[in-house]
């Protein structure tokens, strides 16, 4: 079975395609670099020991991408290009708009003109609205997102759900990731942010290295154990396997699914800075500052049907993520001290 990985270059785009390439599926992969650089491809067939297709390619462009799915005889459509910054969202919200909205419906076109029948998409908890009850489930109200991101990702499921209705033979994966963290064990890819990062993880390891000063923890007078924020933190690695178990999961189903991917589990600010200060050995600069806002205190999944239908789980602990980012992080401080 081939596989077409878009946003194959970004952090996990390249971990799906590890992994995939590990189940023995043959990939074909597509980035436009907006916010990945070459190096990460080359990485990728380092760590897989294999070499696949891959093309610079905007996937707004619709000929572009059905040449790829004809001259591959694409089986199925893992869809991961697309912006992510939640901040950048709010101040340019028609390049979030356009770039994820287009893209998704470019792809669904040439989908429909090469008869490729399955595709997995890249969604996010963030389509879930800040009024439910804990744990997520996919049945949990969605809706009143509190950015363009969030509305973008809510429309691209939409978009997807009403072709699916008007195609019957087509089926569509809708993947909710909860806080995708960590790297591959290998520390030869992990996630490279271009700018100063938004999210924790990358925060915390770019300070555990001096890159930045201090980490600022938003707020430690929430109602959670530690006062600090609870989120549902996966390892790329078991997201990636994810992936692979909703491809399979394809093989059997048609019109669309809905997945959570996260582990069920809530974790503090606190407790990840404490997980990598062990893994790392050193103490992080951190102070507490205000609550940032449109944070909810708590955020975690029920893993239930994945488990149930997917028959995957997560298996890595917070204290592997933080061990893998370590490394990646470490490399990556070598390899830029080098150049
Ligand atoms: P990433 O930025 O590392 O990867 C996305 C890739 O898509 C980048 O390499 C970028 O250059 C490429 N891209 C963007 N627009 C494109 C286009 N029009 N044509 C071709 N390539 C394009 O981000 P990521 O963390 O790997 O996220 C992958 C997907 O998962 C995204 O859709 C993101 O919204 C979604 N997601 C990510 C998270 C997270 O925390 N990382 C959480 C939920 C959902
Ligand atoms: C953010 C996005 C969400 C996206 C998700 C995964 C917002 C409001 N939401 O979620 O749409 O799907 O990333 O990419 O941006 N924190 C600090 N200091 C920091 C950074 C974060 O204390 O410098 C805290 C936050 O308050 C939160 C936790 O760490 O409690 C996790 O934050 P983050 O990594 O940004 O993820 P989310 O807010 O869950």
């Amino acid at each position: 079975m081939t596989i077409f990985v878009t946003g194959g270059a970004g952090y996990i785009g390249s971990h799906v395609i590890v992994e995939l390439l590990a189940q023995g599926y043959d990939v074909v992969a597509a980035d436009n670099f907006s916010n990945s650089k070459q190096e990460a491809v080359w990485r990728t067939r380092q760590v897989s020991g294999a070499d696949f297709p891959f093309y610079e390619m905007d996937i707004c462009d619709v000929d572009g991408v059905a040449t790829i799915l004809t001259a591959h005889e694409i089986d199925c459509v893992i869809h991961l290009a697309g912006l992510k910054a939640v901040g950048e969202s709010v101040s340019k919200p028609l390049e979030y708009y356009s770039n994820n909205i287009v893209s998704t419906i470019s792809l669904l076109t040439a989908m429909e003109e090469c008869a490729v029948r399955k595709l997995i998409f890249s969604s996010s908890a963030t389509v879930y609205s800040g009024d439910n009850e804990m744990p997520l489930s996919e049945e949990s109200r969605t809706g009143n997102c509190t950015n363009p991101y969030g509305w973008t990702k809510f429309m691209c499921e939409q978009i997807m759900t009403d072709f699916s209705k008007a195609h019957k033979d087509f089926s569509v994966v809708l993947l909710r990731y909860f806080n995708p963290i960590g790297a591959h064990s290998s520390g030869m890819i992990g996630e490279d942010p271009q700018d100063i990062p938004n999210n924790l993880m990358p925060y915390i390891a770019q300070t555990a290295v001096g890159q930045l000063p201090s980490l600022s923890i938003f707020g430690d007078d929430y109602d959670t154990p530690d006062g600090t924020g609870v989120r549902d933190y996966i390892h790329v690695s078991d997201l990636a396997t994810g992936h692979a178990a909703a491809v399979d999961y394809l093989d059997t189903q048609s019109g669309v699914s809905i997945f959570n991917l996260g582990t069920g589990k809530g974790a503090s600010v606190l407790e990840l800075v404490t997980a990598f200060e062990k893994a790392a050995g050193l103490k992080i600069p951190k102070k507490i500052v205000a609550r940032r806002p449109g944070d909810l205190a708590v955020c975690y999944a029920s893993t239930e049907k994945a488990k149930r239908e997917l028959g995957w789980e997560a298996k890595k602990t917070i204290e592997d993520a933080c061990a893998d980012t370590w490394r990646w992080q470490q490399n990556k401080q070598r390899d830029s001290t080098h150049v």
